[in-house]
């Protein structure tokens, strides 16, 4: 959420910081600006910025806008309405100091005021702007100790990058609770909040600590805390590769994410499966035996998509692990004062591995004692370095704003992780060699799916008029019924609800009628009896009904049909359709599929 880009080298720095923002525009997309040391005449902070996208940026840098030396930034806002002014960067009224910022400084009011009463005016309605004239006003002699003086007065979290007109040859950057990393050159260093900035430029990488800071000069850089004292940071090599973050011939990240979803199921299986022992090895899970076969619950954490591939997970432990196994939103859990048992091991599952409530609820936990995995896609990200030990999803970048290829190979992490603690409590060898059979599957039968995407976009033309639709499932279906309302939702627009298909006939079947469809989960299961009765139900209020089922449904108008697996991976592969039918009801719908009005990827703040 908000995407920071810095450069300090020998190159144009404007072109660098434009291309930086166009790669991390999927962060935020409300504003944009830039701010260079300036070679051309007189020198000194130039600033451009903007309400919009990085694009209407770009052409408003001025041709002569020269310097090797700059910092930039995409806004999602939190504090002030998008526009010129609150963009980032901030600088003071004597543009001696630009600052860009991702995060929230909870007593931004109060140092307002402070400053106010100073008579330092402030002319934007953002928190940042604090930071700019906290740091212009500092008596410290270098920029470190000025940073540094200026954040002991902030509360609250940052990621924020810093230039000033008095130190041409450094940029100045610190964390808390907002991604930041380095990007370790030859004689050039690069700073962002997310390596798709950067990778195309160094796949050398550093990423700070929370409470920790950095210098970047064009051949050198070094990290400390907020004391001063010298931390040892090395930078680690990215393993995905740039092209990774292209669009690949696709229109949008969404349909390239969604059609690469065969190949990321693969990467997550690869090299884990243990046919010998029907079961699968996990690396990196830290969990031993003893640990697996004590545990008494099991609790997943995890936000919007993620929390629904979480449900997903509990779903698939309980089934083959035999472990109760519930899946909250984290952003609810960390507010409820819940009871923290040393018996229940608790997961913390997030594509980005820095969703704030997320992150938040595993640093409760551990303050409380409790053991914390993480099933998460970024390698290194502050959730995978808090908790413990877990199991890497594998997806590859996922740069469209709502998830997809991400919430697949969630599921089928949750799948390795079911299969792994199963074999060690009671699963059979028989059972783990048909989970292991079902997974092989998943890839190909993914391909199979995709395949019929012309048809599914042809039904998804019929929903795009619609206002409300409703998706329901049982069991296995609902957390795919949720997830498929969400994806609606989102890059649609129209209005969704999801529910058990057994709560129907509770409430939510006053809203049925021929006006708001319904999409139903209806794998070939034991349940496929009750879910015809409800069909049944909704026909008889003259519904339309679309059914995602092994076979045609006589009582549904449509049915997508997908390849039948083993029961426990249905979800996996029912989600998969409803992906491309919110896809295709948003393209009908002509919505801007990669970055939705009001959301923004990677939500680091509350
Ligand atoms: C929905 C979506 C969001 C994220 C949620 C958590 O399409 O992308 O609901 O799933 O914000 O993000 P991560 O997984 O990065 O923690």
């Amino acid at each position: 959420m908000c995407g920071i880009v810095g450069y300090i080298g020998k190159r144009d720095v404007a072109p660098l910081l434009l291309e930086g923002l166009q790669r991390l525009e999927y962060r935020g997309y409300d504003s944009a600006g830039i701010a260079i040391h300036s070679s051309g005449k007189g020198g000194g902070l130039k600033t451009v910025k903007n309400k919009g996208r990085v694009r209407d940026l770009e052409a408003k840098v001025p041709a002569r806008f020269a310097g090797t030396t700059g910092i930039a930034h995409t806004r999602w806002a939190t504090h002030g309405a998008p526009n010129d002014i609150n963009a980032h960067p901030h600088t003071d009224a004597a543009q001696q100091v630009a600052v860009v910022h991702n995060g929230i400084i909870d007593n931004s009011g109060e140092l307002r005021a402070k400053l106010t009463a100073d008579g330092v005016e402030l002319v934007s309605d953002t928190d940042t702007e604090v930071l700019a004239h906290l740091i212009a006003r500092a008596q410290s002699q270098t920029l470190e100790e000025k940073v540094r003086e200026a954040l002991r007065h902030i509360e609250g979290t940052y990621g924020i990058a810093v230039l000033h007109a008095d130190f041409p040859d450094r940029i100045v950057v610190a964390r808390n609770g907002s991604p930041v990393v380095l990007g370790i050159g030859e004689k050039e260093m690069f700073v962002a909040s997310d390596v798709a900035a950067l990778i195309s430029h160094t796949r050398q990488v550093i990423t700070l600590d929370d409470g920790e800071l950095a210098t970047l000069k064009a051949d050198d850089y070094r990290t400390y805390t907020t004391d001063g004292s010298r931390t040892a940071a090395s930078p680690t090599t990215v393993e995905w590769e740039a092209e990774s973050y292209d669009m690949g011939g696709h229109d949008t990240y969404m349909h390239k994410e969604i059609a690469e979803q065969a190949e990321a199921v693969d990467r997550v299986l690869r090299g884990r499966i243990d046919d010998r022992f029907a079961t699968v090895r996990l690396g990196g899970l830290n969990l031993d035996a003893r640990e697996a076969r004590t545990m008494r619950r099991v609790k997943i954490l995890g936000c919007g998509s993620a929390y629904h591939a979480g449900q997903i997970g509990a779903q698939l432990i309980e089934e083959l692990a035999r472990i109760p196994a519930d899946a909250e939103p984290a952003s609810e859990f960390r507010y409820r004062n819940a009871v923290v048992d040393p018996d229940t091991l608790y997961i913390a599952v997030s594509q980005s591995g820095e969703t704030y409530d997320t992150l938040a609820a595993v640093q409760e936990l551990k303050r409380k004692g409790a053991r914390v995995l993480g099933v998460v896609n970024v390698v290194g990200s502050a959730i995978a370095r808090e908790t413990d030990g877990g199991v890497y999803v594998h997806a590859g970048p996922e740069v469209c704003v709502v998830s997809t290829k991400c919430f697949t190979n969630t599921a089928v992490a949750f799948a390795l992780l079911a299969l792994h603690l199963g074999r060690i409590r009671d699963l059979s060898v028989s059972d783990g060699k048909r989970i292991i059979e079902g997974l092989r599957k998943l890839p190909g039968q993914i391909a199979e799916i995709l395949a019929d995407e012309q048809r599914i976009a042809k039904l998804a033309a019929d929903f795009a008029d619609a206002k409300s639709m409703m998706f329901v499932g049982r069991v296995r279906g609902y957390p795919v019924a949720k997830e498929a309302s969400l994806k609606l939702k989102e890059v649609s627009y129209i209005h969704a609800e999801a529910y058990p298909a057994s709560e129907l006939k509770h409430g939510p079947l006053a809203l049925i009628e021929p006006a708001t469809p319904t999409v139903a989960i209806i794998p070939d299961d034991d349940l496929l009896e009750k879910n015809r009765a409800t069909l049944e139900e909704i026909k008889a209020r003259s519904g339309r009904i679309l059914a995602v089922a092994h076979s045609e449904q006589e009582k549904a108008d449509d049915t997508i049909v997908v390849p039948r697996n083993e029961p426990e991976l249905d979800p996996v592969l029912m989600g998969i359709p409803l992906q491309l039918l919110a896809y295709h009801t948003a393209l009908a719908l002509g919505r801007d599929i990669d970055k939705p009005r009001n959301l923004a990827k990677s939500v680091t703040v509350e």
